[in-house]
């Protein structure tokens, strides 16, 4: 997509973090900004920043776990706007701690949002990116999506699920002769967002500005790239895992701190 002047984008959770500084960057680039929330606090002040970038986005308060709630935005975003080019899955949660410290309810809550509503989401608004003359599908993953997380099991679990999804809609809509449907799964390590406040750093492995990661998000977009996977060290996290034996990548995931970032986990 080389152009991302007058592309309506509507990003999921993007009241704030990640999907509020893609959306910012979307903006800058003369994209329409339709953000969707299930905290209406957040969607008004993210409104006031992107007001100060390019007035008029649409804000609607959306639970991404409520089916019904997805097609009355859907109706209300193409009866406003007539159709869409970008849509953006963003909005995900995590709970950390030991996998049988933490409830039940909280590990389906994850799956539920992190999962399911990226598939409910697509679903309701995969047509219009098709009926588009570009579209272009971005969920964001996790590098997590590559690698088990102790103390974040469920998370990366959802992750995986949402890079397999990401995967196969991309090979199905070649298939289907959709070239024109870019499809990009965006796999970073910790963003100083608050999502993983607590968590420690591991080696070779630096926090990441929100706004850093959009800038990667749009390159992505404008290249037609599958991958976004960041910090540098990200980048061969999939050969790893896949080419090594895993008592080896155990060993090595142990040395960087991967395997027990976690363990400190407290969160927003
Ligand atoms: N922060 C990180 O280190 C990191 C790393 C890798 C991937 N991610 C992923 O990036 C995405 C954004 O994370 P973030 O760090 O910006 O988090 P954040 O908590 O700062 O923002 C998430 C936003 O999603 C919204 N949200 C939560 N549940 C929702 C629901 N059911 N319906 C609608 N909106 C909902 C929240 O209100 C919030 O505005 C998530 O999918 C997360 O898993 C984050």
């Amino acid at each position: 997509m080389k152009s991302l002047r007058d592309k309506r984008v509507l990003l999921t959770g993007g009241g704030h973090g990640i999907g509020l500084a893609i959306a910012e960057a979307f903006a800058r680039e003369g994209a329409r900004i339709v953000l969707a929330d299930l905290d209406e606090a957040k969607l008004s002040k993210a409104g006031e920043r992107l007001d100060e970038i390019a007035p008029g986005s649409l804000l609607y308060r959306l639970d991404v776990t409520d089916t019904e709630g997805i097609a009355d935005l859907r109706e209300e975003l193409i009866g406003e706007l007539g159709g869409l080019e970008i849509l953006v899955n963003n909005a995900g949660v995590v709970q950390g701690g030991a996998f049988l410290e933490v409830p039940l309810e909280r590990h389906r809550q994850t799956v539920e949002v992190n999962t399911q509503a990226v598939i409910a989401v697509t679903h309701a608004f995969l047509g219009d990116l098709i009926a588009a003359d570009e579209g272009h599908l971005v969920n964001i993953a996790s590098a997590s999506g590559f690698i088990g997380l102790p103390w974040g099991s469920t998370y990366a679990a959802s992750k995986w699920a949402v890079i397999g999804f990401g995967e196969s809609i991309r090979l199905e809509l070649k298939r289907l002769g959709h070239d024109h449907v870019g499809v990009t799964s965006v796999c970073p390590s910790y963003v100083s967002t608050g999502m993983f406040e607590g968590v420690r750093q591991p080696l070779l492995t630096p926090f990441l500005s929100a706004d850093k990661l959009a800038a990667k998000v749009m390159r992505a977009v404008r290249k037609n790239e599958p991958f976004v996977l960041e910090p540098a060290m990200i980048k061969i996290m999939p050969l790893l895992k896949g080419s090594l034996p895993t008592g080896v990548s155990d060993k090595i995931l142990d040395a960087v701190g991967a395997s027990t970032s976690m363990e400190s986990w407290k969160g927003h």
